[in-house]
């Protein structure tokens, strides 16, 4: 607590808190005055700082045995759990999550700590044939080292799990850089991993941070040694700066970055069920997943019906207060605010858009709004039916509540529509039609596809990751994981008591190559 009697939130290095000058207060969209927290700021030394701690305690943690370490993951699973309602009312209260949904974003930590727990007593390497007598062959897993999660704030605790859990488990530390904009329920998550895995002091360390300085600090912290992976989840724009930075200390991060999913509505798709998706993947979280809608492609025979149903159930879904059930409540914070006001700048006058659009006020008011829509971030819902390629709204992430509409003739017309704004993160078709499904799932060029089920909601176990602009073929998630957290390393032991030359000493059978029938 702070003299005002707020929570601070400080940098955690080493198992100590750490003062700055500077403090940021963390809000609550939905009600703006309201602070959640105080965020005490550090630099980019508070990076290597925390980058030096982790670097100490890796040697250590690495030699705790594998199944133990996988022991401390189901206890942080378990405390998780004990608390679930609590950590997802502190989500919801920070970056206005709806509380359904920040339920289950708590639910996936618990999946994920509940596939790791397991993992602790296999983490499998492998025994190989050699070409020789009296040699073996194995491989081992062996952690990377050091880890810098740098992490967006949309999913504040459940994706940082995803790098955090995994990491852990391998015989890795931690430093972990949160929003700074959930910064409270990154604390809260804090709390849980290292009280329930109690985890020694040095193993996990938290950098509250701006932007610039993080990188700054990063970078330093690369050229001093101190840091072997970084995983980060954000904007394509910073994605590609941590790639660069990275590649020139000769590593490759696991970057999950943006996404322009698309959504195919094909003529022989169940219309109830691709609404349903459309307006769940649309506009749940605001539309401020990474697997958000962009655009449904809807063939033409169907744009009307589809059209029309869609934007009934847009008029008719909940918005408003995130701790009561909506569809969606406020952007998570007044720079997502204030950068979707821009993508709405992108509507042109070849685009339909049906109803109010923008900031939802008593002039600008949303029928059946659940609240007072003046105390918060709250933006109308918005279907824009037109877009084309060429289009900002069409090419460009727009994360939001914003859903493009365009229609398609021939199924790979609608591919090639999908595919064009090359990201490659999510992306869905609905039909009733098998060869549709397989064509799709062939020619799409996202990492993940989903039929007749909408763009978002992926399962806490199955590889997550995207191409193009998406990320750089990292994938998270299930026992994918593993090959961003640990390195292979191959063994081979020769006990015949001489030099056998691979390639060279080895025995010839002779085949009878000429014989025929
Ligand atoms: C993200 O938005 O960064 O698939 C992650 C989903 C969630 C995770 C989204 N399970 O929508």
């Amino acid at each position: 607590m702070n003299k005002s009697g707020r929570a601070l939130v400080t940098s955690v290095i080493d198992g100590a808190a750490m003062s700055s000058g500077r403090t940021l207060p963390s809000t609550n969209p939905a009600h703006i005055e309201e602070v959640v927290a105080e965020v005490a700021f550090g630099d980019a030394s508070t990076f290597v700082r925390a980058a030096e701690s982790a670097k100490k305690a890796q040697e250590y943690w690495a030699a705790i045995p594998a199944p133990i370490r996988g022991r401390a993951i189901a206890h942080i699973g378990r405390l998780v759990e004990d608390n679930a309602e609590a950590l997802a009312r502190l989500v919801t209260a920070e970056i206005g999550k709806p509380y359904g949904e920040a339920l289950g974003e708590v639910r996936e930590i618990i999946d994920t700590c509940d596939f790791f727990l397991g993992e602790g007593r296999r983490l499998y390497g492998q025994t190989v044939p050699s070409e020789m007598p009296d040699k073996q062959l194995f491989t081992f897993r062996r952690p990377v080292g050091t880890v810098a999660v740098i992490t967006a704030g949309n999913f504040p605790v459940a994706v940082p799990a995803w790098y955090i859990v995994p990491a852990l488990l391998a015989g890795n530390t931690v430093v972990w850089k949160p929003a700074e904009y959930s910064a409270a329920s990154s604390a809260a998550f804090q709390e849980l991993l290292v009280r329930g895995g109690g985890l020694p002091d040095g193993v996990f360390n938290v950098v509250h941070a701006d932007g610039a300085a993080t990188f700054s600090g990063l970078e330093q912290a690369l050229e001093a040694g101190l840091v072997d992976k970084v995983g980060f989840t954000g904007s394509s724009t910073v994605g590609r700066e941590i790639g660069g930075l990275t590649g020139r200390y000769l590593q490759t991060a696991c970057l999950e970055l943006g996404g322009k999913n698309p959504l195919i509505v094909t003529p022989s798709a169940d219309l109830d069920l691709a609404v349903e998706g459309a307006l769940f993947s649309g506009f749940g979280t605001a539309g401020q997943r990474c697997t958000s809608l962009g655009t449904v492609i809807v063939h033409e025979s169907v744009h009307d019906r589809f059209l029309a149903q869609f934007n009934a159930a847009v008029a008719r879904a909940r918005v408003g207060d995130p701790t009561s059930d909506v569809l969606m409540g406020p952007m998570m914070d007044a720079k997502f605010a204030d950068r979707f006001d821009e993508f709405l700048g992108w509507i042109q006058p070849h685009h339909a858009v049906q109803g109010a659009y923008g900031k939802i006020t008593d002039d600008n008011p949303r029928d059946g709004f659940l609240g007072d829509p003046s105390t918060g971030l709250y933006y109308h819902p918005v279907v824009v039916d037109g877009v084309r390629p060429g289009d900002r709204i069409f090419m460009e992430e727009t994360f939001g509540p914003l859903v493009g509409v365009t229609s398609y003739q021939s199924l790979n017309q609608a591919i090639e529509l999908a595919n064009a704004p090359g990201y490659g993160l999510s992306s869905s078709i609905y039909t009733t039609d098998p060869k549709d499904a397989f064509t799709f799932r062939d020619k799409i060029s996202a990492g993940m596809v989903s039929i007749n089920n909408s763009t978002s909601g992926a399962e806490a176990h199955l590889p997550f990751g995207g191409n193009g602009k998406s990320g750089n073929g990292s994938r998270q998630s299930g026992i994918w994981v593993l090959d961003q957290f640990t390195r292979w390393q191959s063994v081979n032991w020769d006990y015949s008591g001489r030099l056998q030359k691979a390639q060279m000493d080895i025995v010839e059978l002779t085949p009878d190559t000429t014989y025929r029938l």
